[in-house]
């Protein structure tokens, strides 16, 4: 970015909807997404949109940091508007390496008259001590990072957290047939194509054709593993917004995408119409769905507290808590037992979450073999679907981690279940 007064002008109003989107994320708990859907974002010039996301992004990808350093600097804690301030301030400063001169003038010009010299002299502070923005200590909240240090050690909970700072490449999956003609990048494993591209997907070749979505390596691994044909009929109990309903609908199955919420629902809709793909779309709750159907397959992407997605989503890490950990397994308990009444006898059952706590992964694969009956799991292989072989557990089930991939991926638990042929209709 340029130093430049006049540049600098004109990136005042992306730098306030910066500090309107930490607020909606952090303090309204509205995600990344929810908080660019605003329309005071939605109003914006297309350039300052993206970079008011970008800042923001690179503020809560480094948070923990941050927040350490300025809370050294601050006597007691500023009103709210007047932190995020300062976070973007730090952001620009360490992050986006903007000069100190533009990046304190241009913060200094966002907060009320009775704060700036604080903001001056915070920023200017740290512009002569600069935080260390990759410290694992600091990058995850304690709670979390205690957490991820009892399921998976010392060394690999450093590791997940060293992924924290990376900006993630861009994630596609393309309509089977579709070659993926003037887009950079490369294919991965099972055929996620990852770009190195930049800016608005909207305007990458072939978005308006429907030739392909926006996916995680990653996410798109649990419907290869659920290997749905042409002609079988597969629920997808927790479809929005819809990545893997475009998966199982682009195999030629007879498709019922599900989901509680009508708002989110309609982005499975339109993202069935800009890919010419068709699907049963169903607003209901998945665990009381008043339907007596049986499915060849269910595939349950279950509501989870996404703390493996912070690559995309890093407010995930400081928005969840251990509370939302316990209310969540709860309902991942009762839709899988819903799931399981849903699958025909002989049918595949695939339990997902994009979460890195075990409470919503091992833990309720194990709790589930063990009281329902006629369900095993059919054990995955190393390598299929694409997953990293590394993410590969004894029992079968994968449980990847964002940096089992060059490169990064999302965090996700994945177990295969087969109902026995024999076992009665639940
Ligand atoms: C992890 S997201 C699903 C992502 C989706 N499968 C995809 O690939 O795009 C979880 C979804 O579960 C939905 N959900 C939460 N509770 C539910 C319930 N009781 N019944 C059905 N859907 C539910 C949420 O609305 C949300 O869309």
């Amino acid at each position: 970015m340029s130093s430049n007064p006049d540049t600098q002008a004109a990136g005042q109003p992306a730098r306030a909807a910066a500090i309107s989107i930490l607020s909606a994320a952090l303090s309204g708990r509205a995600g990344i997404e929810g908080a660019l859907a605003h329309p005071s974002l939605r109003a914006m010039e297309p350039r300052d949109r993206g970079f008011a996301r970008a800042l923001a992004l690179a503020t809560l990808r480094h948070l923990g940091p941050i927040d350490a350093a300025l809370q050294a600097r601050l006597k007691k804690p500023p009103p709210e508007q007047v932190v995020n301030a300062l976070r973007i301030g730090a952001a620009q400063l360490f992050v986006l390496k903007t000069p100190p001169h533009a990046a304190v003038d241009s913060t200094v010009e966002l907060v009320p008259l009775p704060f700036r010299g604080l903001v001056n002299a915070v920023l200017r502070g740290l512009t002569r001590e600069p935080p260390n923005l990759i410290d694992p200590d600091r990058l995850v909240p304690p709670w979390l990072y205690a957490r991820w240090r009892s399921a998976y050690g010392e060394a690999t909970a450093r590791e997940i957290a060293a992924v924290i700072p990376q900006e993630p490449p861009t994630d596609l999956s393309l309509k089977p047939g579709v070659e993926p003609e003037g887009l950079e990048g490369e294919a991965l494993p099972g055929g996620t194509f990852r770009t190195t591209m930049g800016g608005d997907v909207t305007g990458w070749p072939g978005f308006a054709e429907g030739g392909w979505w926006v996916q995680d390596a990653s996410a798109a691994v649990p419907v290869r593993l659920l290997d749905p044909g042409p002609g079988q009929t597969i629920l997808d109990m927790c479809a929005a917004p819809g990545g893997k309903t475009l998966q199982l609908a682009a195999t030629g199955a007879a498709v019922t995408a599900l989901d509680r919420s009508g708002p989110r629902l309609k982005r499975v809709t339109e993202n069935l119409a800009r890919t010419g793909l068709a699907a049963e779309v169903v607003e209901a709750d998945g665990a009381t769905w008043a339907d007596g159907r049986q499915f060849d397959a269910v595939l349950l992407d279950a509501p989870c507290s996404a703390t493996g997605t912070f690559r995309r989503h890093p407010d995930v890490l400081w928005v969840a808590s251990p509370k939302d950990v316990a209310s969540l397994a709860a309902v991942q308990t009762r839709l899988l037992d819903s799931a399981a009444r849903r699958v025909s006898p002989g049918g595949r059952l695939v339990y997902c979450v994009c979460s890195l706590e075990p409470e919503e992964g091992e833990a309720q694969a194990e709790a589930f073999l063990k009281r329902t009956p006629g369900f095993a799991l059919e054990p995955i292989a190393a390598g299929e679907g694409g997953a990293p072989e590394a993410s590969l557990r004894p029992d079968g089930t994968l449980r990847i981690l964002p940096q089992h991939r060059p490169g990064g991926a999302d965090g996700f638990y994945i177990a295969r279940f087969r109902r026995a042929a024999d076992h009665a209709k639940a």
